[in-house]
Formats: C-alpha cells, structure tokens, sequence
C-alpha cells in the first residue's frame, strides 16, 4: 500500500490537499514521484470538480509493479491525458487510442490522481521516457499543450510549404509557432494585443497582428490551416476571410456552448473544420522526439506544487498574466 499527496478541485473552486491510497503496484503499473507538472488551460475548466487536477506530468519512477518490461527505477518519464485503453478496437489497433471507446481520459476516469501530486500510480504502456535534451520541468508542458498542438498539424498532414495561422499565444499558442516553424511552415500568429509580439516572432512567427477591437484584417497571402488555441471561441467573422480555399480550422480550445460559425465562407471555399485532440501514443513519443532534436522548449514560470503555489499559478493563467505556460515543481525546489 502507498499514500501520497493530491491537490483537487473542489465546488467553490479553491485548491484542496488531499491523499490517495494505492494498493502494491500491479501487472504493468508504475509508481512514479512527480518533478514537473504544467497547468493547462483544461485544468481551469475541471477546478470546480472533486477530482484531481493535473495532466501534464513528468516524474521519476520509484517501483515497478511484476509485469513491467522496459522501465525501472530512476528514469524518467512522463504522461497525459490519456492512461488506459482497450488494446483491441479499430482504433487502438490504427495507432488512434485517443477515439477508443473505452479510453480512460482525465477528467472522466482515474479522478483520484493527476499531476498536481507527489506521486502518481500509472500503466508503463501510457508513459513516455523523456529525452535527454529536455529537463522534467521543460518536458511537462509538452505532454498535454506540445501534444494537443503537434497532433493537429502531424495527424492531418499539414505540410512544411503551409502558411500556418495560430491564434492565441498562451501554453498552446506559443508551443504551436515553434512547432510549426521548426516544421517549416509560414508561421502567422494573432493575440489580443500587440504585448506578445516581440516574443512571438523570436519563438518563429513571420507575421504577427494584434485582434482586440480590430473588425477586419489584411495579412496578404491567406492561410493553409488555423490553429486556435484561445480560451474562448475568436469572433470567426474576423478569420474566415482569412481561410485559403480548401484550408483547414482547428478549433482546439475547449469553451462552453455550442460551436456557431457562419456556414457560407465554409460552402465557398471548402474550409475544413476539424475536431483534435491531444496526441495517440505514437504521436506523442514523435513529438517529443521532434521537440528535442529542434530544441522546441516551453517559456515557462515556476510555482511550488502545494496549494497556495496552484491557487497563484492557476490566477496567473486566469489574469492573463502567464508567460506561457506555468509549471509546478516540488516545494523544496520552487
Ligand atoms: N483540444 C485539445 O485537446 C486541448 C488540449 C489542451 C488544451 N485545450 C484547450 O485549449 C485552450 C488553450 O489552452 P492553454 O492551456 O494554451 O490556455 P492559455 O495558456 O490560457 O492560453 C489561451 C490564450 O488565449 C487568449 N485568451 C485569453 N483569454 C481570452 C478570451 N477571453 N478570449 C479570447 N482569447 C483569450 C490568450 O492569448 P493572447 O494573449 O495571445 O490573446 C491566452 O494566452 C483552452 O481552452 C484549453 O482548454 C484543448
Ligand atoms: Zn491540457
Ligand atoms: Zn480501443
């Protein structure tokens, strides 16, 4: 049996110390100790759940359950969203797990654990050794925001003669424009104001435009495919005519409500709009293979992992005030 700590969500939104109970590590379970944990922008969206928070963790195994075969103690490794599925279906087996019907997903399954811990319990076959050119702390953001944003442009073939737009430069925005950059692509990138923008073009933007109050823009040449990474859903008024014919939207922020966008432009110009999530298995290890040989790193900003560090951490990203993506170390680093 071990215990260790948890910090969860709760109905009024504050961060809670808990604990969680594990019984000895069984089949291909894997006890690891948590270095480095990002906070998301989903995290927010589950804070008022009774349920661990955290999907971005990266750890240091501690012990092996009888039937692990390639992970032992001392190495490193992360994980994500997703932490089981059945093996079988059509999806599993075309390398899809993230459509499996039976997958186990934060937020819907394994609520007594996440990376906002000290320790977490989960199957070796769901977690990824990390390389040696990336720290734990620079490694963590990658496994839920350089995951989510390399899927959409690897999964569905965006090629390196693309012009890429990205808006919203958050811990998915700015991951995106090193990503698609570093791919090759024509990297175009949207923010609220012109704030980012320095910043922006070092991490490979060509182009930037500031969108706060702004009715109409003009970026010449129109863009292959659109990465959406804001908060909320963009005024789609303002980037549609900015789609090239037979272009591509991912909207991959996660807001309430319903998905409403003016239909005409789409029936004009074929635009595509494509539902992604983060990356299956095989993707992921590719991302972070990619991420390591092109020095693909997050800008990150350190809070302790105890309640009052996830509290500011999480105002952080609610103000706005995030640079880019928050990290969560153990307190006796912070
Ligand atoms: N599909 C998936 O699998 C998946 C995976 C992970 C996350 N997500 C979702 O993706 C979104 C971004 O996550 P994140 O962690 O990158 O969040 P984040 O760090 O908060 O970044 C979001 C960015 O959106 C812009 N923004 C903030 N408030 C806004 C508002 N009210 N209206 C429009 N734009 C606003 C800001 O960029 P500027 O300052 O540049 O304008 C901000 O940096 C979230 O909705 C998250 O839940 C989806
Ligand atoms: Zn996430
Ligand atoms: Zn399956």
């Amino acid at each position: 049996m071990v215990s260790f700590t948890v910090y969860k969500g709760s109905k009024d939104g504050s961060i809670v110390k808990s604990s969680t109970s594990k019984s000895d590590l069984k089949g291909d379970q894997v006890l690891l100790r948590v270095t480095a944990s990002g906070v998301c922008g989903t995290d927010e969206h589950y804070r008022r759940q009774d349920m661990v928070l955290g999907h971005e963790g990266c750890g240091v195994v501690e012990a092996v359950g009888p039937a692990v075969r390639h992970l032992k103690k001392g190495d490193r490794v992360g994980w994500g969203y997703e932490h089981d599925s059945c093996g079988t279906c059509d999806w599993c087996l075309s390398g899809r797990e993230t459509f499996c019907p039976e997958r186990a997903m934060y937020g819907f399954a394994d609520l007594d654990q996440g990376s906002f811990a000290t320790h977490a319990v989960w199957k070796e076959t769901f977690l990824f050794p990390l390389p040696g050119e990336l720290t734990d702390e620079e490694a963590a953001p990658l496994m839920c925001g350089g995951a989510t944003v390399f899927n959409a442009l690897h999964m569905y073939d965006i090629q390196p003669t693309s012009r890429v737009g990205v808006i919203g430069i958050g811990g998915l925005g700015h991951l995106a424009i090193q990503f698609a950059a570093k791919m090759g692509c024509d990297v175009v990138s949207f923010s609220g104001t012109d704030s980012k923008k320095e910043e922006a073009m070092k991490l490979g933007a060509k182009e930037f435009f500031a969108t706060k109050g702004v009715k109409e823009l003009n970026i010449g040449k129109k863009v292959d495919c659109l990465l959406v990474t804001t908060s909320a859903q963009p005024d789609w008024n303002l980037y549609l005519p900015l789609m090239a014919p037979d272009s591509v939207i991912f909207p991959l922020s996660v807001a309430g409500g319903d998905f409403k966008v003016p239909y005409m432009p789409l029936i004009l110009s074929g635009i595509r709009i494509q539902g992604s999530i983060v990356a299956p298995r095989l993707i992921h290890r590719q991302m972070l293979e990619f991420a390591a040989r092109n020095g693909i790193k997050p800008i990150m900003m350190k809070f302790p992992m105890n309640e009052a560090g996830i509290t500011k951490a999480m105002k952080t990203l609610n103000d706005g005030e995030m640079r880019y993506r928050g990290v969560l170390v153990p307190e006796q680093k912070a």
